[in-house]
């Protein structure tokens, strides 16, 4: 049955806020990765670089507020803090200053662990028939499956 944020158990918003506040931190560190190494990218392919991964900061950007205000439409508690964020997040900042090889690597495994993030997420609002969250995180996971497909050609 389709649930609405309005007919859904708190039980069932609860464990899907928890999965959301996850793509939500690794939405927000990713944007950090990103972002630094748009600032810092230097190369050859400085150009490119610096363009693709402003476009993957700003896609980020739009879709860390989706993710959290999904998690208030069901009245729950947004993480809003970076600290929080950083603690729930499978994805890491980076450390140092990586070549540029090694940031489309890091951006990469980022990308696919989102795109894994997202895929949980949507499984679990599924599973509680809250087809909007349901959507919202396929329509996620494609982006970051995308922009894991962008990142990988230019490692092979
Ligand atoms: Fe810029």
């Amino acid at each position: 049955m389709t649930e609405t944020a309005q007919s859904l158990s708190t039980d069932a918003n609860t464990q899907i806020a928890e999965a959301l506040n996850q793509c939500v931190a690794e939405t927000v560190v990713a944007t950090m990765l990103a972002q630094n190494f748009h600032w810092n990218v230097t190369g050859m392919a400085f150009g490119p670089l610096h363009a693709l991964f402003q476009e993957i900061y700003e896609d980020h950007f739009t879709g860390q507020d989706d993710l959290a205000e999904r998690i208030r439409a069901l009245d729950m508690h947004a993480e809003g803090t970076l600290a929080g964020m950083l603690k729930r997040s499978k994805v890491n900042e980076a450390e140092g200053a990586p070549d540029d090889k090694a940031m489309i690597k890091q951006l990469k495994d980022a990308q696919e662990t989102l795109a894994e993030t997202l895929a949980g997420a949507g499984e679990i609002a599924a599973k509680h028939g809250d087809t909007l969250t349901e959507d919202l995180c396929i329509e996620r996971g494609r982006t970051h499956e995308k922009f894991a497909w962008m990142l990988r050609a230019h490692l092979q």
